[in-house]
């Protein structure tokens, strides 16, 4: 046998294995993503999110304690309203005295040193359930969008965000909020992360399911991405990060790993995120309790291929269990 052909002897140990990686698997990779609802004391199992539940900011402290003790260092809020009075332009989103703003407040003078990204979009608040402000034909109206997703987002910043993560799809937003951050003074402070590429995917049910944001009437298809759409995932990246987003950000996971290494090549001097969906979880627990697989392999193994792809961030639900296995 040609010498060339021996690779083996490369991988052979458990550590030699471990080097074939160029980046490893570190507790500061991952962010987890929780849901804050408006019933202060609440925690309430989401049935098709495994393990996963909605906290009322009562119960921050029993939740996110233990989590930080074993080395949990950055959150992504969601807002869970259940009984605030939804309107057009999702006005309850950054009310002083709801969920979020209450939550980023709680969590930054509890643990000062964890990093608090909080999403930014209006489905969770608007009464027709679609992620920007609508024309009376139920079209998106994308100028005042972008206004009212702004504002939020500096609202977000003034609570204390260490960063906002846009996941509306409106055209623009990112340079409106940028603009915004600046005016306001938060320019130097504040982190954009922008959900740049991300697809109108069937892996957001156990999601929309867990916040109450599914859309009331039509679908997000005309502001997502076509699933098939490489060409625009490539141009919305580009475009993010020349209107000012620090953090270009892939979503769905798993199906899209093409679309993060484009990222990283296209984008090589930002940090790259990929968010692995709340549906890509439930399907890898779902797989895992049909006898597929082992559930930790198998979470390693999405995981490990998003930073192979180019991601030095992922945005998961498994981030409790990561913080246990690594
Ligand atoms: C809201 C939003 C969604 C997710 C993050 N922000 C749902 C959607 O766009 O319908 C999905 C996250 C997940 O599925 O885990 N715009
Ligand atoms: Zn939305």
């Amino acid at each position: 046998m040609d010498i060339s052909s021996i690779l083996q002897g490369g991988y052979a140990h458990p550590l030699s294995r471990k080097w074939q990686a160029k980046q490893q698997l570190t507790k500061s990779m991952f962010m987890y993503p929780i849901f804050i609802t408006d019933d202060a004391d609440a925690s309430v199992e989401i049935p098709t999110l495994p393990g996963q539940r909605r906290w009322g900011v009562n119960k921050l402290e029993e939740f996110i304690g233990p989590l930080v003790k074993k080395g949990l260092e950055s959150v992504i809020l969601f807002g869970v309203p259940l009984s605030c009075v939804k309107d057009g332009r999702g006005t309850p989103a950054d009310d002083e005295s709801g969920p979020v703003i209450l939550a980023i407040k709680k969590l930054r003078s509890l643990y000062p040193s964890l990093y608090i990204a909080v999403d930014v979009c209006l489905c969770e608040y608007t009464d027709h359930g679609h992620c920007g402000l609508l024309h009376s034909d139920g079209t998106i109206n994308t100028e005042p969008s972008v206004q009212r997703i702004a504002e939020v987002a500096v609202n977000y910043a003034k609570a204390g965000a260490h960063c906002v993560a846009p996941s509306d799809m409106m055209d623009g937003r990112i340079k409106a909020i940028k603009r915004g951050l600046i005016d306001s003074g938060f320019g130097n402070k504040v982190t954009l992360m922008s959900y740049s590429a991300k697809f109108a995917s069937s892996l957001y049910g156990p999601f929309r399911d867990a916040a109450g944001s599914a859309p009331s009437f039509g679908d997000r298809k005309c502001y997502q991405l076509p699933p098939a759409a490489r060409g625009l995932a490539k141009r919305a990246i580009i475009r993010d990060a020349n209107e000012g987003a620090d953090i270009i950000m892939v979503k769905p996971s798993l199906p899209y790993l093409d679309i993060i290494s484009d990222a990283a090549t296209l984008t090589p001097d930002h940090p790259i995120a990929c968010y692995q969906v709340s549906g890509e979880f439930a399907m890898i627990h779902a797989g895992a309790r049909a006898g597929v697989y082992d559930l930790k392999t198998m979470a390693f193994e999405s995981a490990e291929s998003m930073v192979r792809a180019g991601a030095g961030l992922i945005l998961s639900y498994f981030t409790p269990d990561f913080l246990e296995w690594l």
